[in-house]
């Protein structure tokens, strides 16, 4: 890593959470992520899941081609990922493992977020076997971590999560690896810090950068709406000291998530921030702000293959310290994506 005032090359980064749905959508968004990274975890929640080997490999092979067709010169590789279930067959992870190509299985509660009704209803209860082999093959579990209890205020969500389902699954399997996915609060942050065996967490660039104000700047912004939601300032600060703490376990995952316009801007509106774009100008801005750009490289590339047992990129990335202003659309299969922060500047810029 070289760090003078106003440019910065680190080793490329990887996104360790990402979205890039299938079609029209995947074409539309796969370039940008191939812009920034050399790998990303790719999430399983398409309608239908991506629920065995099979199904991840053919999915695998529409982002090669989607790739090859409106990036033909990008080197990205797409990490693939099970969706968890009720029903998912412990041999379905040996095939996994074997195949080289799937690198963790992701646990949504059954109704938690965007195409989350297939999820699990009882981890404990109904996953015991898969656990089991997973903990035995190194295969990471991918969790989001949020109760779907409907008394529960949607605020507190992750913090109940860390009680009612983190502490009993740890317990049951201390050798599982386990990611807990777009950490949103101290509680998650001060868990994932302090917590025995092999755990660690993805933190996007909008819980870096903002807090839940931002969901109501003027008036309801549709387009800060994700999941887990954004939350208090005070747990934007802890985020803060986590990303750029040494402890090695905390890494970047946008959790970039593409909606069209209208599914957003409508009563009952997705949640999804897209970010993928201008990820690494959102993380090195949030960064900056607290003077750590000394720790980017070790959030954004390094942390996370140690994790995953992967080798560092070799290429490298530059960033330059220049004003960025965010589109305020882009297209996305016919229609457009309102990329987050649109309109407003950012601090840093990726070269070419
Ligand atoms: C994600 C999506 O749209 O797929 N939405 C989100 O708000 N983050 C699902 C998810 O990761 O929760
Ligand atoms: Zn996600």
């Amino acid at each position: 890593m070289t760090n003078t005032v106003d440019q910065l090359t680190i080793q490329k980064p990887d996104d360790w959470h990402l979205h890039l749905r299938d079609g029209a959508v995947l074409e539309s968004v796969v370039g940008h992520t191939a812009a920034q990274f050399g790998r990303a975890i790719i999430m399983p929640n398409l309608t239908p899941p991506v629920t065995t080997t099979a199904l991840a490999q053919a999915y695998r092979e529409r982002i090669v081609a989607a790739l090859n067709k409106t990036t033909p010169d990008a080197k990205f590789e797409p990490l693939m990922t099970l969706y968890l279930t009720d029903n998912t067959d412990s041999d379905e992870i040996r095939r996994a493992k074997e195949s080289g190509i799937v690198h963790g299985v992701k646990l949504y509660p059954a109704g938690a977020t965007t195409n989350s009704d297939a999820g699990v209803t009882d981890l404990l209860g109904r996953c015991t076997k898969v656990l089991e082999v997973m903990q035995e093959v190194g295969m990471p579990l991918l969790v989001h971590g949020e109760v779907t209890d409907p008394s529960i205020d949607l605020f507190d969500r992750e913090a109940v999560f860390i009680d009612r389902v983190m502490l009993p699954l740890r317990r049951a399997f201390p050798a599982l690896k386990v990611v807990f996915e777009h950490l949103t609060t101290a509680d998650g942050a001060a868990y994932v810090s302090e917590a025995e065996g092999p755990i660690a967490a993805t933190i996007t660039a909008h819980h870096l950068l903002y807090n839940r104000n931002a969901l109501f700047q003027g008036g309801l912004r549709p387009h800060w709406y994700c999941l887990p939601v954004l939350k208090r300032e005070r747990h934007r600060q802890a985020l803060l000291q986590a990303a750029v703490s040494t402890s090695g376990r905390f890494f970047l995952g946008t959790d970039s998530a593409p909606h069209a316009r209208g599914r957003k801007e409508q009563d009952c509106g997705c949640a999804g921030c897209y970010t993928a774009l201008h990820a690494m100008e959102l993380y090195a801005t949030a960064f900056d702000q607290i003077g750590r750009l000394d720790q980017l490289e070790a959030f954004a590339s390094l942390n996370g293959p140690a994790f995953y047992g992967l080798p560092v990129n070799s290429a490298t990335l530059t960033l330059k310290r220049a004003e960025y202003v965010v589109p305020d659309q882009l297209p996305l299969a016919g229609e457009e994506v309102v990329p987050l922060a649109n309109g407003t500047t950012l601090g840093w810029v990726v070269q070419p």
